[in-house]
């Protein structure tokens, strides 16, 4: 059943082409395991856990049974100056999954709200610490931090900036995507000295101005842009040299992604402050956190205000929500119990090999991947470019795959469940897809 034509228009979808999918509408219906099923009750592999969220598998039943205890027992709790148990509960395992040094866990909704709460708590620390120059943001081109005001700002990719005319204030290390990377497997070799543009605008603004540096461990939005070896060891030197913050934005690359739990596991680089959502609650239920260090938040804490006074005038009605808390508890559970980050890095190297299997196919410029994401950079055409990889991913639905489309490129997250022979299964139809592409 596909809703009449009709039905479709009160209904505007997010980073969609909106036009395109009225005249022909992909429904989900229900998901099991790796698989979604359409309207028209065919079965799709699911080869993007979602939106990079669910990779312990879709319908667990052990978070829906957690929502729903959690429904019946304490459907909210007012967010702010008071709490509940599972709250708590939850700070205390996030603190314990992230790694050391990252101490103290700020509840978000989203990826977006978290971003833009690491942003605020980074500036509000100088502040705190009487340094209020200390203001300036970084990020880096082709850097996706949502879709908010500030993390549009921080962001690189260009066409979700242009629409919105003035943004706030930010500057932009350079991207990694170097063509003598081309089709690396895993992390690049070349470009570790693409770090040192921090130093070009600290030398530019001076370090006395900059509040915080914020990337992606592995840009993901863009096309699984994967840092060369070295860039964010540098990163963290020069950070940590010229007294600036380091934000990681583990949206995507958080719980498992890279093989390891965190980006930072993975690179072995520990930032200041870490935004976290999507797997948190493996995409159940909408949630993000921040999760800051043990300096920033005694920094925030060392005030001489009353303590009954707030000290981080900041945070959601929503924050730590008792049923999003439950769903985060059940993820955790799960990602623990079945070590599902150990499950990616075991097939992360069979990923790995199908993806690379896809170099000369026709119109493929470039294959990255780290873990178990991966992007095929295809040839754009030149007055459309997004148009190739936009058929191939429609080719690929047609056929009982979902991929994503993004700008030239095709991704792919599987699941951390898959099975090699789902992955088998799923490349050959990406590989004849892209083979009949015009
Ligand atoms: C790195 C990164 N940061 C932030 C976000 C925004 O998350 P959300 O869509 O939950 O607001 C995303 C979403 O994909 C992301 O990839």
């Amino acid at each position: 059943m596909i809703a009449a034509q009709h039905d479709l228009q009160a209904y505007w979808l997010p980073f969609s082409g909106n036009r395109q999918f009225k005249d022909s509408p992909r429904i989900i219906v229900s998901a099991e395991g790796c698989y979604y099923r359409d309207s028209n009750g065919r079965k799709i592999f699911d080869a993007m856990s979602g939106l990079w969220c669910c990779g312990f598998g879709h319908n667990r039943p052990e978070i829906a049974e957690a929502v729903n205890r959690q429904l019946l027992e304490l459907d909210y709790a007012p967010a702010f100056q008071f709490a509940h148990p599972l709250v708590i509960d939850l700070a205390n395992r996030v603190k314990e999954i992230t790694p050391a040094g990252l101490e103290h866990v700020f509840f978000t909704n989203s990826g977006s709200e978290s971003v833009e709460t690491a942003l605020k708590m980074a500036r509000a620390y100088w502040r705190k610490k009487r340094q209020p120059d200390k203001a300036r943001l970084i990020g880096r081109v082709k850097g996706y931090h949502g879709a908010n005001f500030g993390g549009t700002s921080v962001g690189g990719i260009e066409p979700n900036r242009l629409p919105y005319g003035e943004l706030m204030p930010a500057d932009h290390l350079p991207h990694t995507l170097l063509p003598e990377n081309a089709f690396s497997h895993g992390i690049p070799e070349r470009g570790i000295e693409l770090a040192d543009a921090l130093e070009e605008l600290i030398s530019q603004h001076g370090a006395a101005r900059i509040a915080a540096v914020i990337v992606e461990p592995f840009s993901g939005s863009a096309g699984v842009i994967v840092p060369p070896q070295g860039y964010l060891q540098r990163l963290r030197e020069i950070c940590t040299e010229h007294d600036i913050l380091l934000i990681f934005d583990e949206v995507i690359s958080g719980f498992g992604r890279t093989g390891a739990s965190f980006g930072a596991d993975f690179f072995g680089v520990l930032p200041d402050i870490m935004c976290l959502a999507k797997g948190l609650t493996n995409g159940a239920i909408p949630m993000g956190a921040v999760v800051a260090s043990e300096t920033i938040y005694e920094t925030f804490m060392d005030d001489d205000a009353p303590a009954y006074m707030i000290e981080f005038p900041h945070g959601y009605t929503y924050s730590g929500h008792p049923v999003a808390c439950a769903a985060g508890l059940a993820a955790m559970n799960i990602f623990e119990q079945e070590k599902l980050a150990d499950r990616a890095r075991e097939l992360a190297p069979h990923f790995e090999e199908l993806i690379h299997g896809l170099n000369g196919a026709k119109h493929v410029t470039d294959i990255r991947n780290i873990g178990l994401a991966g992007a095929v950079q295809i040839e754009p055409i030149s007055d459309e470019p997004a148009r190739r990889p936009f058929e191939i991913a429609l080719a690929c639905w047609e056929k009982g795959l979902y991929v994503r489309w993004a700008g030239d490129t095709v991704c792919m997250s599987p699941l951390f469940i898959s099975e090699k022979q789902q992955l088998d299964e799923a490349f050959n139809i990406l590989s004849d897809c892209i083979g009949k592409v015009a």
